[in-house]
């Protein structure tokens, strides 16, 4: 019995130290909440009210006395309530600290109000007070949930608001930037991921994961993960992780593909700003894979003649007749590569084969001249082009013919281009321009080889006339000398 006894007291002991230690030491929250008010409400169900921060954790003070005037004291550092930019630096006291978190056993990163007063909403706000936004904006200052909380303001499925609480308020926006689009929240619902977010997905994008949260920059500033030449990693942080995306059974190797393509080769390695990135085909806050009937017109935003030409061709008809998507059909989409004149015929690597099987087919006999006419381009091209390096070598002055090459080059540009018309008798007019400037070019290189073997001729028949002269005038000077 007394043995019981004994064992019991230190278990007393133990269960009432960490009560007795919180209810003696939180004297705000004890006070606070018998006056119902609506911060100690929330604060039940705070974070950091749950890790045993005080009241006096962020409004400074004494928490250890019963009476209202100690304890909210200037001098026991009671800063009252906090405005502006104090806000912030409220929190960033811990948040900033590393020192500060791994004292209440916190492994958070400690960048927050770094990235946030060098990110585009730490400019000054224009109703003055501070700057665009404070920590509480996004969190609320009583109530603060962990970000893992789906009843947190930034949850995933909850951002969306949050961010367009400002940026679909065009009024509120005008203030800033009238440039400024307000139609992100409402383009974002048409997209596949607002779709999904707003029925609760919280693993689709949503504003924060392109943007990012607290270090978001203007979408023209080089470190925005929305610039072009980063937008792609930013896309596929997610598209390309197997097993974020394994529940939703689409393909995850866009970006490997875009990667390699001309288009990914252009933009990530040549850093060209022409070049698209995976916003320029799928839209920015409506993005959805563009549907059969459009992609064209997103591919033709750049290559505007291709699109012409192809709406203008039989296969416009043909192609919507039998729902192939358009460019896409002989392109590819993300792997993109340059084109060549082998895609062009009925080779097996020719794209036209793949539909014109039948020898007998307008389009299979289409395809094969065109390629004949192309092919022949090269040949005479080429043919020219040894002709007019055998006259260089030999110092003839050729350079005008060099230039008349070089508009072949255009030729040739344009012919692939001219491709999309997927018509023999207007392919052979242009082919045929660049067929007569090699034929001329072909003419002049002849023409100086042909000089060049004249000017030889002469200068042996010269060479052989001076020395019979010089003969002549020896025998003619021993004589006067013999004389
Ligand atoms: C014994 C009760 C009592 C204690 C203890 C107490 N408060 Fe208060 N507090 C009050 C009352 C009453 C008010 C005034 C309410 C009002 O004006 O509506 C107040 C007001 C405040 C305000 C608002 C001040 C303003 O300028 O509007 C803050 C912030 C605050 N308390 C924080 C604290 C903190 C932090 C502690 C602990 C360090 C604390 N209180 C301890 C009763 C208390
Ligand atoms: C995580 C930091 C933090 C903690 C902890 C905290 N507050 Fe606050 N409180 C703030 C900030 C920031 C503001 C001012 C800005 C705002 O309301 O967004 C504020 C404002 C207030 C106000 C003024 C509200 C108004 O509308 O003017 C009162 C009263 C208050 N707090 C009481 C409390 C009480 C009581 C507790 C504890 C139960 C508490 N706070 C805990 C950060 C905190
Ligand atoms: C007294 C120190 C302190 C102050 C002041 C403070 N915090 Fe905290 N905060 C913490 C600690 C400790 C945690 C819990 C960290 C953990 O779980 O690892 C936390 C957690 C959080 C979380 C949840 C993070 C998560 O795990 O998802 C948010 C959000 C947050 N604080 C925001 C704020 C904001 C906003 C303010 C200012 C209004 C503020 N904090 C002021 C110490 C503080
Ligand atoms: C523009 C909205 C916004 C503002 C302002 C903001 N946060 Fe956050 N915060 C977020 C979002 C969104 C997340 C979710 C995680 C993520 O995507 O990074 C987050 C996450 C956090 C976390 C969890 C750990 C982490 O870094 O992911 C903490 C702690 C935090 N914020 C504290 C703060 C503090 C402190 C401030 C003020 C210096 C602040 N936040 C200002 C939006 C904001
Ligand atoms: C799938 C990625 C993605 C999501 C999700 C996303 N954005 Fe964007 N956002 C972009 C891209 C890409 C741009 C444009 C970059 C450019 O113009 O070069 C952009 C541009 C912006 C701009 C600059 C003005 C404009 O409209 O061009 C704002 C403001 C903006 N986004 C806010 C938001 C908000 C708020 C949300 C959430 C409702 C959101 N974004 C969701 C990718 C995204
Ligand atoms: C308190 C209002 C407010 C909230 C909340 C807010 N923003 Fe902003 N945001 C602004 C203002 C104002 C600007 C314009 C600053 C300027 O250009 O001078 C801005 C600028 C931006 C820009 C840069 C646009 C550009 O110039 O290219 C992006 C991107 C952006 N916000 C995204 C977000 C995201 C994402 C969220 C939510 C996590 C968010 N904002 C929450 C007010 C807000
Ligand atoms: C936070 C992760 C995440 C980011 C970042 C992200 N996505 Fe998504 N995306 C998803 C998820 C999840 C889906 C839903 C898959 C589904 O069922 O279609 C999706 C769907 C899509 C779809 C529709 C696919 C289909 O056929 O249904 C397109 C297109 C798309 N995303 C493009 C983009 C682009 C472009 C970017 C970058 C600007 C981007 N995504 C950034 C997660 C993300
Ligand atoms: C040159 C235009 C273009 C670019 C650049 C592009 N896409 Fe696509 N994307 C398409 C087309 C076209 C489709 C297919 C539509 C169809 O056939 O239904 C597609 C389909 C998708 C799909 C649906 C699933 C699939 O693979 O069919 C996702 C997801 C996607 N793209 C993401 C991306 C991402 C991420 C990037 C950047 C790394 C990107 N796309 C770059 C044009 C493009
Ligand atoms: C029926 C197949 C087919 C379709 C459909 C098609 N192309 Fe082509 N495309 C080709 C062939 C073949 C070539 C290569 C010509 C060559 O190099 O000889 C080519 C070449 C190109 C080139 C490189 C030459 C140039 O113009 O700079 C671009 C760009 C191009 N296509 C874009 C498009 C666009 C945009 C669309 C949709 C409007 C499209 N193509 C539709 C077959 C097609
Ligand atoms: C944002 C502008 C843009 C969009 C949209 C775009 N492209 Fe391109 N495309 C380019 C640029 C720039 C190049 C040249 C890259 C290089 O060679 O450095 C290129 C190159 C090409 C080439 C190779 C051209 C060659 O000379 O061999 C083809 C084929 C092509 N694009 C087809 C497409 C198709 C099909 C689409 C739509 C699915 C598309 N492009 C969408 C800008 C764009
Ligand atoms: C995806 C299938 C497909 C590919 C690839 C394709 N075509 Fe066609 N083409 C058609 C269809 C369908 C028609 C409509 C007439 C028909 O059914 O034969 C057509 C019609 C034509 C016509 C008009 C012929 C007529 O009978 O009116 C020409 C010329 C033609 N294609 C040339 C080409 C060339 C050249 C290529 C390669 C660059 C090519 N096509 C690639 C499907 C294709």
């Amino acid at each position: 019995m007394k043995r019981r006894i004994m064992l019991a007291i230190p278990i007393l002991i133990i269960y009432l130290i960490p009560l007795s230690a919180y209810g003696a030491t939180d004297q705000c929250y004890t006070c606070h909440s018998a006056l119902e008010d609506k911060e100690s409400k929330l604060f039940a169900e705070d974070i950091h009210f749950k890790k045993g921060i005080s009241c006096s954790g962020c409004h400074g003070g004494d928490n250890t006395t019963e009476d209202n005037d100690a304890a909210m004291n200037k001098e026991k550092g009671f800063i009252g309530v906090p405005k502006g930019n104090k806000i912030t630096e409220v929190c960033a006291r811990c948040h900033a600290s590393e020192k500060m978190m791994k004292s209440f056993g916190s492994k958070l990163p400690v960048n927050q109000f770094d990235n946030l007063i060098n990110s585009v909403h730490g400019k000054t706000s224009t109703a003055g007070g501070g700057r665009i936004v404070q920590c509480t904006t996004c969190h609320t200052a009583h109530g603060i949930k962990s970000v893992k909380d789906p009843l947190s303001p930034v949850y995933a499925t909850n951002i969306p608001k949050t961010c367009s609480k400002c940026h679909a308020d065009a009024n509120y926006m005008r203030t800033y930037n009238p440039t400024l689009a307000v139609d992100q929240y409402t383009q974002y619902l048409t997209s596949v991921h607002g779709k999904l977010n707003s029925t609760g997905d919280p693993k689709p994008a949503q504003c924060a994961s392109c943007h990012g949260s607290h270090d978001i920059k203007p979408v023209k500033d080089i470190k925005s993960k929305v610039y072009p030449v980063n937008l792609p990693y930013t896309c596929s942080g997610c598209h390309s992780n197997k097993e974020y995306m394994a529940q939703y059974k689409i393909p995850t190797d866009q970006f490997e593909k875009y990667a390699r393509s001309v288009h990914g080769q252009a933009l990530l390695v040549k850093n060209d700003p022409g070049a698209p990135a995976c916003n320029s085909c799928h839209g920015n806050h409506g993005a959805a894979p563009p549907g059969i009937e459009s992609i064209s017109k997103v591919c033709g935003t750049c290559h505007a003649l291709n699109e012409e030409l192809f709406s203008a061709s039989p296969h416009k008809a043909a192609f919507d007749r039998k729902g192939y998507p358009e460019c896409e059909t002989c392109h590819g989409n993300h792997e993109i590569i340059t084109a060549t004149n082998k895609l062009l015929g009925v080779d097996k690597d020719g794209v036209c084969i793949r539909c014109h099987g039948d020898q007998n087919s307008s389009g299979y006999k289409s395809a094969y001249i065109m390629r004949k006419l192309i092919d022949s381009l090269d040949e005479t091209k080429q043919s020219a082009m040894i002709l007019i390096n055998e006259a260089e070598q030999k110092g003839m002055e050729i350079t005008e013919a060099k230039f008349k090459l070089r508009d072949i080059n255009q030729v040739k540009l344009e012919a692939r281009t001219q491709v999309h018309t997927f018509d023999p008798a207007k392919f052979k007019d242009i082919v045929g321009k660049g067929l007569v400037i090699s034929r001329d070019a072909t003419a002049d290189a002849k023409v100086a080889i042909h000089e060049y073997y004249f000017r030889r001729v002469g200068l042996g028949v010269s060479v052989f006339l001076i020395s019979l002269l010089a003969f002549g005038l020896f025998l003619y000077l021993r004589r006067i000398e013999k004389k």
